[in-house]
């Protein structure tokens, strides 16, 4: 069939806007089917793969995904290094932006400059950058946990179980486990260490000690070197910045021979110690649960909407936590869609 030129000029246009290819070579061939359209792609880069709560972060983002119809690009980003280059090969995918949790806050610059000149948007999850002048950077999209306020519940909830068991308070000390390099954890334990003292805890009582590594092994060295420091100290309260920082915390008082019935410990992320809480009660008592599905799903959901309309994120999003313990983990993480 040979059509008038009258009407193949209007019709090209058309074919050509749908992406198909000009039919002018072979005028009478059928018009091939349009190509279905590519899927918006988005990253999501984390920098502890291993740790339960960043998978839970990657799970949430893809139900958002499946939903709204976007790709995502789940990449591990242990270091700078990889950092950039998984930048690149963002980039090179032709994916609109991504969704981070640096592995080192301090790289925010370098991060949002390589990202502006790939021409791709940044929100950043969980630990927010630091700016060359060592002060946040409130201008790149973060969300994360209210963490003074989680902080504080922890603490609080050390005070209701030590007092629950009737601890004389001069056979108590605090064990603080903390990561002070991120604004986030250092909220984190404050928070806690104030409620602690509120609830009547001398501060000479309550110790800090620093993690070298985000990691159970770090976890346990800091507070081995306390423990080490204070054979005095009978009965422990445990806290930190997150599970696997109290869970190495109760493991190194397990190692000095402290149980169940001398250490209270309570985590932040309540994803990071469910194998722990399905075990017979050790030091390790509960934990803040903050969902982590729901804050990858939101990130995802907030840059797609970014990429795809232009509708910038709000500049600081924050997430409550509850407490789990043994007695109602399994039916809060089932409500929460963290345990099926
Ligand atoms: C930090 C911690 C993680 C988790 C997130 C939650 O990145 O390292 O374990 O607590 O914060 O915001």
């Amino acid at each position: 069939m040979k059509l008038p030129r009258r009407l193949l000029t209007p019709l090209l246009v058309v074919l050509s806007l749908a992406g198909c290819s000009k039919p002018s070579d072979s005028p009478s061939a059928p018009a091939a089917p349009p190509a279905r359209a590519a899927k918006l792609k988005l990253g999501f880069l984390v920098k502890q793969a291993e740790e339960p709560w960043f998978q839970f972060e990657w799970k949430g983002a893809e139900k958002a995904g499946a939903q709204y119809g976007f790709e995502v690009i789940k990449l591990g980003v242990p270091d700078g290094e990889k950092v950039i280059a998984a930048i690149d090969n963002l980039a090179a995918l032709g994916a609109k932006g991504f969704v981070i949790c640096t592995p080192d806050v301090r790289l925010g610059p370098a991060i949002t400059g390589k990202a502006k000149q790939a021409g791709l948007k940044v929100v950043a999850v969980d630990d927010q950058f630091i700016g060359a002048d060592g002060k946040l950077m409130t201008d790149v999209p973060y969300l994360g946990m209210s963490a003074s306020k989680i902080g504080e519940s922890a603490g609080d909830s050390l005070a209701t179980e030590m007092k629950r068991r009737h601890w004389p308070l001069d056979e108590v000390g605090v064990c603080v486990v903390t990561f002070d390099q991120l604004e986030t954890i250092h909220q984190r334990t404050s928070g806690a260490v104030s409620a602690l003292e509120a609830a009547g805890v001398p501060s000479a009582r309550i110790f800090k000690t620093a993690q070298k590594t985000q990691d159970v092994p770090g976890s346990f060295d800091a507070a081995t070197i306390l423990l080490t420091q204070h054979p005095e100290i009978k009965r422990w309260l445990v806290c930190g910045g997150n599970d696997t920082a109290v869970l190495g915390a109760v493991r190194a008082t397990e190692q000095r021979g402290l149980t169940a019935d001398t250490v209270i410990g309570v985590g932040i992320n309540g994803t990071d110690c469910i194998d722990e809480l399905r075990r017979k009660p050790t030091g390790f008592f509960g934990s803040m649960l903050v969902s982590a599905p729901f804050e990858g799903f939101r990130t995802a959901e907030l840059l797609y909407r970014w990429a795809k309309d232009g509708a910038a994120p709000p500049a600081d999003t924050r997430t409550p936590g509850i407490l789990i313990t043994r007695d109602n983990f399994e039916q809060v993480l089932k409500k929460e869609g963290i345990l099926p």
